[in-house]
């Protein structure tokens, strides 16, 4: 079943960042290298059209360095568009982070026009990390690998004219697109009571076949793939991973929970779900559905007005018992 998840809680980001935006210049998204299409939020294109976009794409020491320039390039290739590789081991991301915004924005800057810059992404992107970092390490954002932290706006002095402000409350991820919602829900960036580990992990192993079957071959010892699909594969995880089941079976739930860990960790070494090509035609096939779906409502509701309501020249008489 596809992932559904809709925290209640998007309303409050939305209002926070609706209201911050007519004073911010660049707005930084970070999205995680290994799903970058995925890791987007299109509301977050909603709130700030218009304004010059920083894509900073993190943890690109888990992804895959040909994909991430891909992904970039696609980026930089934007109107108003910047693009950026980023992980937790440049001490000093600010430097670069203050170039890119300041090709974005160069009338901004000096006292009397202090550039400002709002920082935005999804959980478990790694934002807090960052924060942290640019704070100079000083712990104020809390970091965790189960999405739903919640923090208060914060700013942050970069140069005496550069400002960063941290996104308040959480930009939850919006699931249009079903591939996105388990590659989302793999990277962290989902509460795990929306998801079943098997579903998410079997998604994963697609994706996995798909561009890098090699490092599932070298960590599981798999020997020959072929003909080997996702569910396969997760089986002999489980074989070679965790205590059988009665009957010799493999443990398909613990198969499942080692897969997302070890994704998440980075064990398989660096691997990018997802390519700039599949991303669109997943967004295209997702658009189509949309459309089918608003046909259907549409369809529906014209139905519903055609036949007599209740009350409605009938003679149920309307009235309550
Ligand atoms: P968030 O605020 O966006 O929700 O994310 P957060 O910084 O809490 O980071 C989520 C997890 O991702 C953390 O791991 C963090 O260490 C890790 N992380 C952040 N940036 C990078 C990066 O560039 N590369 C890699 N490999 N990992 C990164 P954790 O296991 O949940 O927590 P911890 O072990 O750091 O305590």
């Amino acid at each position: 079943m596809p992932i559904q998840w809709f925290p209640g809680h998007m309303h409050a980001t939305r209002k926070a960042i609706a209201e911050r935006m007519p004073e911010i210049d660049v707005v930084i998204e970070l999205l995680d290298a290994r799903l970058p299409g995925s890791s987007a939020n299109p509301l977050l294109a909603e709130l700030t059209r218009g304004k010059p976009a920083l894509k900073v794409l993190n943890k690109q020491d888990l992804a895959d360095p040909q994909q991430t320039a891909a992904w970039l390039a696609h980026y930089q290739a934007q109107a108003g568009t910047r693009a950026l590789a980023l992980d937790a081991s440049d001490t000093a991301p600010a430097r670069r982070l203050i170039a890119a915004c300041r090709e974005l924005a160069p009338l901004r800057g000096g006292m009397v026009k202090p550039m400002r810059v709002l920082i935005c992404g999804i959980p478990n992107v790694g934002k807090s990390t960052l924060v942290n970092t640019l704070r100079g390490g000083k712990r104020a954002a809390k970091t965790g690998d189960e999405a739903g932290i919640t923090k208060v706006e914060q700013r942050i002095v970069l140069a005496d004219d550069f400002y960063l402000y941290d996104t308040p409350g959480m930009l939850w991820p919006r699931i249009a697109i079903e591939a996105s919602g388990y590659l989302l829900a793999a990277s962290g960036a989902v509460g795990h009571n929306a998801y079943d580990d098997e579903e998410v992990a079997l998604a994963l192993l697609v994706q996995m076949l798909r561009h890098h079957a090699d490092r599932l071959q070298a960590r599981y010892k798999l020997g020959d793939l072929a003909g080997l699909n996702d569910e396969a594969v997760l089986a002999e995880i489980g074989r070679k991973r965790a205590p059988l089941l009665p009957g010799g079976r493999p443990h398909m739930q613990k198969a499942a929970e080692i897969a997302i860990h070890d994704f998440r960790s980075g064990a398989w070494g660096p691997v990018t779900l997802e390519t700039l090509e599949e991303f669109k035609q997943w967004e295209a096939q997702a658009k189509l559905l949309d459309a089918e779906r608003e046909a259907r409502r549409a369809a529906r509701s014209h139905k519903k007005k055609k036949l007599p309501q209740r009350g409605q020249g009938g003679d149920d008489g309307g009235g309550v018992g």
